[in-house]
C-alpha cells in the first residue's frame, strides 16, 4: 500500500518541490493550500489531489495520512499584518497537530533559521534565540509547542536556512537573492546588493530541503537545523553567479533599506545535529546548485 502523505502549503515554493518528489517516490500525496501566496503553475506536473483550504481553520479530511509535511505559513518576515502572521501560523500548526493525533501520523514541519536573529554563527539549535520579527516569533512558538510533545508523538521541526531553487518566483521580494540577482544579471544589469556585500548567508538548495524532509520521517523527534554549514558573502555570491553565467558584472552597492533591528545580517548554520540524528548532510555545493537551478530557469 502506498504511503499517504499530506503536504500543506503544497502549491508554494518548498511544498510543491516536496509534493512532486513524494509523488515520484510512489506516495499517495494530497496537497492543501489556501493559494494566498502560491503559484498554480508550481503544481502543473502534480497528479494527486489538491484541496483549497486555509489550514488554520478546522477541516474534516476524507482520508487518513501516514505523514504530514507542514509547510504552509505566512512566510514573508515583512508581511504587514503581524496579528494575522502569528495567529495563522500558530493556528495552522495546532490544526496539523490535531490531525496528526487523529491519524496517528508522523509530523514534519518547517521552522526557520530566522529565529536565531543576529546571534552567534555558526548557529546551533540550543543557542539563545533573537527574535527580530513576528514571523520568527511564530516559528519559535511552534518549536516550543513541538518540544512539549516529544514524549507523546513523532514530531520533527526543520529550521531551514536560506533556501533557493525552482518554483520560488511567485514569492516576489522574499524570493531568494539568487533568484533576484540572476534576473538582474541575465538582462546585463549590475547585481544590486547591500553595502558592502560582506553579509553572509547559508544558501541551501531546495533539493537538499526535500531530502531533509524525507530523512526527518525516520528521525527521532527533535528540532534540527537544515543548513549547509557554509557561509557565503553577498560579494562571493556575485562572483559565483558571474562564473556560472560567464559574465563580468560588478556589484552595485546600495544602503540596506530596513531597520537594522529587524534585519538578520548573517546566517550560517551548524549542521552537526541534523547529521547525527537525521543522517542528513547537504549534498549540493553552491556553484553546482546554481548551475542546476539556472538550467531549470532557462528552460522555463
Ligand atoms: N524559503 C525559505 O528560505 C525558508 C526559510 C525558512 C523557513 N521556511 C519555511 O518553509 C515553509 C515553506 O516556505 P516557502 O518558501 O515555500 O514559502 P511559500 O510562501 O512559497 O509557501 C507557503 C505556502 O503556504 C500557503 N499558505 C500560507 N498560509 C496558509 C494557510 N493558512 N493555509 C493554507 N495554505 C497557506 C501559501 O499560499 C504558500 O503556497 C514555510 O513554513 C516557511 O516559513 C522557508
Amino acid at each position: 500500500m502506498a504511503i499517504k502523505s499530506l503536504v500543506t502549503g503544497g502549491a508554494g515554493f518548498i511544498g510543491s518541490n516536496l509534493a512532486l518528489t513524494l509523488e515520484k517516490l510512489g506516495h499517495e500525496v494530497v496537497v492543501v493550500d489556501n493559494f494566498q501566496f502560491a503559484d498554480q503553475t508550481n503544481l502543473k506536473e502534480f497528479k494527486g489531489k489538491v484541496i483549497s483550504l486555509d489550514v488554520s481553520t478546522p477541516y474534516s479530511f476524507s482520508s487518513s495520512f501516514d505523514i504530514i509535511f507542514h509547510q504552509a505559513a505566512i512566510t514573508d518576515p515583512r508581511y504587514p499584518n503581524d496579528e494575522e502572521t502569528f495567529n495563522k501560523n500558530i493556528e495552522g500548526f495546532k490544526q496539523m497537530i490535531s490531525l496528526a493525533d487523529r491519524c496517528e501520523a508522523k509530523l514534519v514541519y518547517a521552522s526557520t533559521a530566522g529565529l536565531y536573529g543576529n546571534g552567534l554563527v555558526p548557529m546551533k539549535e540550543q543557542q539563545e534565540k533573537q527574535i527580530l520579527t513576528i514571523y520568527g516569533r511564530s516559528k519559535l512558538k511552534m518549536d516550543e509547542m513541538a518540544v512539549s510533545l516529544f514524549s507523546k508523538r513523532h514530531i520533527v521541526g526543520l529550521r531551514y536556512f536560506n533556501v533557493f531553487g525552482p518554483r520560488e518566483a511567485h514569492k516576489g521580494r522574499p524570493a531568494s537573492m539568487i533568484y533576484h540577482l540572476y534576473q538582474q544579471m541575465k538582462d546585463g544589469k549590475r547585481p544590486r546588493i547591500f553595502n558592502w556585500g560582506e553579509q553572509i548567508r547559508d544558501f541551501i538548495y531546495v533539493k537538499d530541503i526535500v531530502t531533509a524532509n524525507l530523512k526527518a520521517v525516520d528521525a527521532p523527534s527533535g528540532v534540527y537545523n537544515v543548513a549547509t554549514g557554509v557561509g557565503t558573502s553577498f560579494n562571493q555570491l556575485v562572483k559565483t553567479l558571474n562564473e556560472v553565467m560567464n559574465t563580468k558584472l560588478d556589484p552595485e552597492y546600495f544602503e540596506m533599506p530596513y531597520d537594522a533591528k529587524t534585519y538578520q545580517a548573517n546566517t550560517q548554520g551548524d549542521p552537526t545535529l541534523a547529521e547525527q540524528k537525521m543522517g542528513f548532510k547537504s549534498e549540493w555545493k553552491l556553484k553546482e546548485a546554481i548551475e542546476d537551478y539556472l538550467q531549470w530557469l532557462q528552460k522555463k
